[in-house]
């Protein structure tokens, strides 16, 4: 299943299933597009809290449900599209330039993003007035 969607395409991961527990993975330039040069997890957030809320210039990112659901909300500055992740056998592209923010988090959810590109605050776009000034026109 790739799920190609205006903002994100939803990727298949490959699945070892076995009767002693399931296994996925990831490899650079196979499953993912591009080289990760980073990993980051999110965990432990409390009941109704947002994360996210802005665009990378650069940074493309493949954000994987490993337990648990989330909701990430993909924004071109057009349109915006919501991905219900809730599995660990595929994961969610998001491409740079594409405001992105994470929500409905599940109790003991947690979410594993790999990353293009090392972390630097001045890739960051924070503010969504500005984003839309750099959007796809
Ligand atoms: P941020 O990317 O804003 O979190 P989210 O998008 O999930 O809401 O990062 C939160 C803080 O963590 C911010 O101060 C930067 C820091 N951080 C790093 O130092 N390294 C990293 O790789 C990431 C992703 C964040």
């Amino acid at each position: 299943m790739n799920l190609i969607g205006e903002s994100g395409s939803i990727i298949s991961l490959p699945k070892i299933a076995d009767p002693r527990g399931n296994l996925s993975f990831a490899e650079n330039q196979t499953q993912l597009p591009f080289e990760i040069k980073r990993t980051y997890w999110i965990y432990d957030v409390p009941g109704g809290t947002e994360r996210g809320g802005h665009a990378y210039r650069e940074n493309t990112e493949f954000i994987i449900a490993l337990s648990g659901s989330f909701d990430v909300l993909l924004d071109d500055g057009h349109n915006i599209e919501r991905y219900s992740l809730n599995r660990s056998y595929y994961g969610l592209l998001v491409p740079k330039m594409i405001w992105r923010t994470m929500e409905n988090f599940s109790t003991n959810s947690l979410a594993l993003i790999l990353s293009s590109t090392e972390y630097s605050e001045s890739d960051y776009i924070r503010d969504y007035q500005e984003f839309l000034k750099n959007a796809r026109k």
